[in-house]
């Protein structure tokens, strides 16, 4: 054995992955979702890979604002905000395959043609995929929650994913972040507040946003009014 192959044995498994947001649950496909694969995703999916810049303007035929949504789940609220605002251009990330099926059955079924989908990790597209102050707006709403505290460091937002929205949210551009759980909500502020040199908070310095009526109900929404959690909106601006 060589001396490298020792070595690598040696690290430990969790030095040796990137720590991700999500753990992939493959999901059966329903026949619908399976015929959106084959009928729409060439239409309105978005293949990429590392290394390739994303080109906004080309993907979707005219150079709007953009909006990204960062993890959708089935989408529904995510086609919706974008058949309400067709002045802008629509793009949501999510990496369960049976919810951007979901997603692409519902851009049929509302005609959309200003919102497309992407199946990857939206931190490795955030980190290699858009070019800078490429994105009017990023959402992130309900983010998994992650709650034992040996898995908090799975949570996607981080000072790490702040320092990528800076980099591809124009100056004066939104992200706007959703959240049921308490204890991530206090996070989130802390760390978003602590980056007022990229991002001045909407609501000022140490407080929530009332939620804004634009913000359609979502599923994970729905699931936490049933067990009474309350949801804190966190609104932040470019600076
Ligand atoms: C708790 S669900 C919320 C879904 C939706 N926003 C809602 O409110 O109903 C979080 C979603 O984020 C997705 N997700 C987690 N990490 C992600 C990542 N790095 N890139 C893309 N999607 C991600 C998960 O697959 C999951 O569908």
């Amino acid at each position: 054995m060589s001396f490298s192959d020792t070595r690598s044995n040696a690290t430990p498994p969790e030095h040796r992955r990137a720590i991700r947001s999500f753990v992939l649950r493959e999901g059966r496909l329903t026949a619908a979702q399976e015929r959106a694969f084959n009928e729409l995703w060439p239409r309105f999916g978005v293949d990429w890979r590392p290394g390739a810049s994303l080109d906004l303007a080309t993907l979707f035929g005219n150079d709007r604002p953009v909006v990204l949504e960062i993890g959708f789940g089935n989408g529904e609220s995510l086609a919706e905000m974008a058949e309400r605002d067709p002045e802008r251009n629509w793009l949501g990330i999510e990496v369960h395959r049976p919810g951007v099926g979901h997603l692409l059955l519902e851009i049929e079924r509302r005609g959309l043609t200003n919102l497309r989908v992407m199946r990857h990790d939206a931190v490795e597209v955030l980190r290699a995929g858009i070019e800078p102050g490429a994105l009017d707006a990023v959402q992130l709403f309900f983010p998994d929650p992650w709650p034992k505290k040996r898995h908090h460091k799975r949570r996607i937002l981080s000072p790490e994913l702040v320092g990528l929205l800076a980099r591809v949210i124009r100056p004066g551009g939104i992200f706007h972040a959703a959240t049921d759980w308490a204890h991530y909500a206090e996070q989130m502020l802390e760390v978003l507040d602590g980056a007022a040199d990229l991002f001045e908070n909407a609501a000022g310095a140490g407080a929530y946003a009332p939620r804004p009526a634009n913000r359609p109900l979502t599923k994970f929404e729905q699931r936490g009014e049933r067990l009474g959690h309350p949801v804190a909106d966190l609104i932040y601006r470019r600076l």
